[in-house]
Formats: C-alpha cells, structure tokens, sequence
C-alpha cells in the first residue's frame, strides 16, 4: 500500500495490491480525478486520462481557450454554476447571496493510519501500518472556505474510505446547503446499478437498473436511514455476476437522511455522490466552524459481487464494528416479544426463561412493555423505571433470577421515543421535534424526542444508565420505532433549523458512545422497526442489528440474501419464531426456520413451552449445533451459490478461516414433484482437502465439489418408500463438511 505524490505533474496515486486510485491538480487548481479500478503500476503521468478536448457548445473557464470547461472533467469535489452543469459535491451559500466557489488546491499531507472523525462512527485501524491516509486542503479565495478531502487507503483489500471536513477560515457566516461525502466520476456508464431496497418488514429486497442519460438516485428522508433504501449501492459490469467481474460498491457510514445517486451525463459519463441528503440539510458555518461529513466507503473488485461482499464483511466485522463483542461468538437468545407483546408478569417471564434455559439457551432478553405505564404501545415510553405492577422485583430482581439460572439478562429500551402519556413527556413538552402552530403527528402513538438538545441526550443517559448501573443487564435492545415528521428544535434558532436532523443522529451517536464507553461488556443490538436503520452507522456501536420484523423463514431468504451484499453475517440478529409465523401466518418446519436463523446472530423469538417434547428436543439439537458451528456461521467467509430473487431454491454457504469446516445451507421453497437433478457448485474450499458430507455420509475433495458440486437433487417427491419422510414445502438442509485428517 503507498500513496505518491508526483510533484511534476501534480499527480496522486494511491494503490494497493488490488486497487489503484489516481487523481491529479488540474489547470485551474481544482482536483481532478483521473482513475479507480484494478491496481496499475505507478508512473509520474497519468494525463493521458484526462481526455480534455474542446467540445462543440460547451462553456468554458479560460476566455478564448475552448478546451477547458469542467463540463467535461472528471472532478474529486465539484461545485456547480461555473461551467459544471452535473450536481455538485457541495455547495455554499454566502452573505451576497452568491452559491459559486471555486476550491482550489493548498497542499497536501500524506500520514500512517486513519484520522478518527470527532462524533461520527468510521472504520478505523488498530495500527499504523493498516493504512495510509491522504489528505488534500482545497481552499476558495473569495469566501476563505477551506475543504479537507481524507482518502484512506487500507493494506488489505480493495478499500477506499473517504470524507470531508470544511471550515469557515473567512470572517463571514456561510451556509453548506449540501456537503457530500464522496463524489466519483466515472467515464463510462457502462453499469448496473444494484440498490437494497423495501419497506417495513420486507427489507433489503435487491433490485437493479440500467443507468440512463438522467440521475438514478435513492435516499432516505426520514430522519433514520430507513427500511426503503439501504445506504449501499452497487455498481457492476453489466457481465460481472457473483463469482467473476468488476463491482464497485459504495457503502455511507450514517444513520440519518441520506442520498446515493449516479447521474449519468449527455456524454455517457457517470457521477456518483454519498452524502447526507441536501434537501433535508443546511449548515451554517460562522467563521472559524467546521462541518465533517459522514464517511463513505468504496470498495473495488473484479472478482465479482461476491468477492466485494467479503470485502465489506471483513472490513466491518473487524474494522468498523468494536469492542468486546466484536471478535466474539454472539450468545444465543430468547426474546419475549413475540411470545407474550405486552402480555406478561414476572412469573411468565421466568417461565419462558427456564425452559430456555433447559434447552440451552444462553441470554433472555425481556423486549418492550417493562417499564412506566407500557401496557400498550399507547403509554410509557420516556419512563425507563420497571413497571412494579408486572415486574415486583424490579429489573435488578428480573436480572438476579435470570442470572440465578444460568443465563444472562437482556433489556428492550427505545431511548429517543416518548408517549404524550408518560412522566418525561408530561415533565418536557418542549423536548420532542415539533415546529411550532404545527400538528405533531404521531408514529405507533409516539414522538421523537429532540435529539439535537444535549439536556435530552442527558436525560435519557442518565436513566439508562441508572439502570445499567443496578441490575445485571449483558444486552440492550436498542429500538427505533418511527421516523421523523414536523423537523424542528425548539432548542435551535431559526437558522439552525437545517441542521436539526443531522444533529439528531449525531445526538443518537454521542448516546451510544457514552453508553457503550461506560458498559463496554455490554452487547448492544440495534433495531428500528426490524431494518429501519440497519446500516455501518449502527454498526459501530451495535455489532449486530434486528434485521427485519418478519420473522419467517421464507421471507427471511431474500431478506438475509439481499442484507449479506454489504454487511457480515455475525451483524444479523436472526430468530426462530412460532409457526404460523405471526407476519405472513405460514407453516414452515421447525428445522427450516432454525437452518434460515443460523446464518446471523441465532435466537428464538417463541415460548419454548408451547412447542412439543418432541419439538424440544429438536430445539435442543439446533441450539448444540449452532455452539459448536457458531464460530464458522458468524465469523466464516460467506458465499452466496443461488438467489431466492432467481428461483425456488436459495443456497449460501460459510467457510472456516482454516477451511477445514463448511456448512452449506440449501432451502427450496416449494416442493415439485418427480423434480429435476439439481447440483451446487461450492466455494472456497481447500482443493486438496478430502471432505466429509455429514448428510450423505460420502467423502469429496474439495475441487470435486468446487468442479462438480454438491448434490442438491431430492429422493423423488410424490413417491416416498414406506418409512422415509415425506419432503414438503419449505424444505431445507443444512450440510456439514468436515476435512479429514
Ligand atoms: C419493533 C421491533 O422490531 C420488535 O422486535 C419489538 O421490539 C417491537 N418493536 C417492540 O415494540
């Protein structure tokens, strides 16, 4: 890994092993970028790529010389109104009411390791030589606004992390009114285009479109980072698949209002810009102020989608997620929620706690309904004290006798909600975001508490705190259960007011940050209506995330499939729930939904009394294996072999580090009859390794099944020999492969 600076040709280059990042000072001062892509040998000029030529109708900077106009330039941080007529990077609106800027290169540092970005979850490094960090100071001489431009390029992997801090260095206020996080033109448009998207319950669904001459874009505008559109795009040759080709995937470490977009221009060349979404943000700099953008993360390969997966899974599994549960195995879990909703008594709890216990459970974690007057999701939120009519003992009594069994004891908070009907809120009526003679509209009853206000954050500390402080609690729940309306501090001039929703999540973070510094065991997991804000923001604080409120095992195959494109799979929290499960009301077998949950976090979301001896037993089984395959499921290399978006089967498989174990998961959706021979080429084995195929009992070499493939077909359906199963619908296997000494 290096980053070079050619002081002739004012030419940067930033590469690794894989990856190759070129950017050079243009004419006019401003950067210009010149290459991303596979590594390419370094030399002191790379203008070639520049392709400046006079264009027929187009603007230009210098008089009388038709060859430079930025309309035709690809740019690192461009504005708009002087001869760019594509979106900008950023924009600052001045006293005169002027929106132009022109940034123009100051000079440059180049040192070990990664800055941390103050108050902003970021990958980071644990040693100097992990990475290098470049950072390019760009300044405009009329307003003396001054831009830092941080690219960080990691040892390992194709890896770019990029953001940018600006300040007021002129003597009068401006106001950022967009400040990108990354901008990257590309010269060709030549890509698909791969967002996650959905909608409550039905999250990170992957869908594709062609990039057309006109902006492709998705966002979010609800305050959290939503269930619509993950922060994530991919961008890939259109004949690159899973295993082969090249893909670019751009990843933005934030939890609010965002927008990934990629315009495509009139000569078919490409801009893409992550950032903090512009229409919902204005920052005002007075002088001397700066604003650091959230950080976005690129990621290049031309070994496929598959490939960049891993790329993130590892980047985020052990250099954006931290702390103690970042390298850990994740404990299994019992949640009440679906067992009981707000119906339940101590006694209950423990109840389903003992026999979770006695299954093998390792965590019981008592979800929302605890505290102050929660008998309904009409009551309570903001009063984080037990509810001594349900709970006698308190939580502190709740933790004792969870603990007193064997177990460790969880809790369900959502920190920056309350109900009208609550003490806190009766208290604060001015802490929730309401604009003033407007309606406060409501979300499942519920306001958002202002964030932006540090006295609020206080608060909610504290009582957590108080809390964490007493009873034994080794998880929290962290939930989030509506998103923003009415946008407005009652803490905030009237020139503030554009910064309310950025300040919000900045608000979220510094309580995260606080808890998890003062209860570094405890092991947090974020939620927001299931996957409202499952994204690397999160994940800094949160190792791991409630994916989705569907809880089936057939919805969870697109669900986790589409999830894995960007995030590791020990971030998932997955769940066994009861059958008809409680979203689509499906029957599906037992060992289906525990074969869906192993690949994430594995808990169960069902009172374990309520299943049969038998089905107990099974429980037992799934919850043995799960500990002795966790480490492999959670911490593996993950494969995607076929996609429940193409078909009726879906197969993903986890590799050992060692790859001396792998587990293949295969599920089929509905079953046929007299059905085809169905075979699955797996990855990521040692070829050399004779394996044992636990379900068949035969032994292959790893480039047998990497050749030829693991054998999927079924015993014909519809015919079954007398004593043997009957395959049904919702079917599913799990096969073991162990290399033999
Ligand atoms: C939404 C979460 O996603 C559920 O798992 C549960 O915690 C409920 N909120 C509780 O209100």
């Amino acid at each position: 890994m290096n980053i070079v600076y050619h002081e002739n040709t004012r030419t940067f280059h930033l590469y690794n092993d894989r990856i190759s990042y070129i950017m050079t000072i243009l004419r006019n001062g401003h950067l210009g970028q010149l290459y991303f892509g596979k590594q390419i040998r370094d030399k002191e000029d790379f203008s070639y790529f520049l392709e400046m030529s006079e264009r027929p109708m187009s603007s230009g900077i210098y008089e009388n010389d038709r060859s430079f106009s930025l309309e035709h330039i690809r740019q690192e941080y461009p504005v708009f109104g002087t001869t760019d007529y594509r979106q900008p990077a950023v924009e600052v609106r001045q006293e005169n009411g002027s929106r132009i800027s022109n940034f123009c290169y100051k000079g440059h540092v180049i040192t070990d390791g990664k800055p941390v970005l103050p108050g902003l979850p970021a990958t980071y490094t644990e040693a100097d030589e992990e990475a290098k960090t470049l950072t390019v100071m760009l300044e405009d001489a009329v307003t003396g606004v001054q831009v830092e431009l941080y690219y960080t390029i990691f040892a390992r992997g194709g890896v770019l992390a990029r953001s940018v801090r600006i300040s007021n260095g002129g003597t009068q206020a401006v106001r950022l009114s967009r400040a990108m996080s990354l901008c990257l033109d590309l010269p060709d448009r030549e890509y698909v285009w791969q967002q996650l998207s959905g909608c409550w319950a039905r999250e990170c669904h992957i869908r594709t479109r062609n990039l057309e001459p006109g902006i492709t874009a998705i966002g979010s505008m609800r305050g959290n980072s939503s269930h619509e559109h993950n922060p994530f795009v991919v961008l890939r040759r259109p004949n690159a698949d899973e295993r082969q080709g090249e893909v670019i995937g751009i990843s933005l470490v934030y939890s609010g209002n965002f927008r990934l977009q990629a315009e495509v221009d009139a000569h078919d060349t490409l801009r893409l810009l992550a950032g903090v979404d512009p229409e919902t943000f204005e920052w005002k700099l007075e002088s001397g102020e700066s604003f650091q953008t959230p950080e976005a993360v690129m990621v290049y390969t031309d070994r496929g989608l598959n490939h960049m997966s891993q790329t993130f899974h590892k980047l985020y599994q052990r250099r954006l997620a931290r702390g103690y549960w970042r390298d850990r195995v994740r404990p299994i879990l019992n949640n009440n929620w679906e067992a009981t909703y707000f119906d339940f008594t101590e006694e209950r709890l423990v109840e389903i706690a003992s026999k979770a216990k006695e299954c093998g459970v390792e965590l019981f974690v008592l979800d929302d309904g605890w505290f102050g007057a929660r008998s309904s999701d009409r009551a309570g939120l903001g009063d984080w004290q037990a509810n001594r009519d349900r709970l006698p003992n308190g939580i502190t009594g709740l933790a004792e006798r969870i603990e007193a069994m064997g177990m460790r004891f969880g809790l369900w908070f959502e920190p920056e909600m309350t109900n009208k009907d609550s003490d806190f809120y009766r208290a604060h009526p001015d802490w929730i975001l309401a604009t003033p003679e407007r309606s406060q509209s409501h979300g499942r009853y519920q306001h958002v508490l202002d964030f932006s206000r540090k006295e609020v954050v206080d608060a909610i500390y504290e009582q957590m705190a108080a809390i964490l402080r007493e009873a034994k609690i080794s998880y929290i729940k962290w939930d989030m259960n509506r998103s923003i309306t009415e946008c407005y501090s009652a803490g905030w001039p009237a020139d503030r007011q554009g910064e309310i929703y950025h300040r919000y999540i900045l608000g979220v973070y510094d309580l995260y940050d606080r808890l998890t510094t003062e209860f570094p065991q405890v092991l947090f997991e974020s939620c927001s209506s299931g996957g409202g804000r499952f994204d690397p923001g999160m994940l800094y604080y949160a190792p791991q995330g409630w994916v989705s409120d569907d809880s089936d095992a057939v919805e969870r195959l697109k669900i986790q499939y589409g999830t894995s494109l960007c995030y590791p799979i020990s971030s998932m929290g997955t769940h066994v729930s009861v059958s008809p499960n409680h979203q689509v009301f499906r029957d599906t077998p037992l060992h289906t939904r525990a074969n869906v949950a192993y690949f994430g976090t594995f808990g169960y979301e069902l009172d374990l009394n309520k299943l049969s001896g038998e089905e107990n037993e099974e429980v037992k089984e799934q919850i043995a294996f799960m500990k002795k395959y966790r480490q492999v499921l959670q911490y593996g290399a993950f494969y995607r072999l076929k996609s429940p978006f193409e078909g009726n089967e879906t197969v993903w498989m986890a590799v050992s580090e060692d790859q001396k174990t792998a587990l293949v998961g295969w599920y089929r959706v509905l079953n046929g009859v007299n059905g085809t021979y169905t075979r699955v080429r797996l990855e990521g084995l040692n070829p050399s390794y004779c394996y044992r195929n636990v379900y068949s009992g035969t032994t292959h070499f790893g480039d047998e099944l990497m050749c030829a493939g693991l054998i999927t077909s079924d015993e014909t359906a519809g015919q079954v020999p007398a004593g043997v199963k009957p395959y049904t619908d919702f079917e599913s296997r799990i096969y073991v492969l162990e290399a033999e000494d």
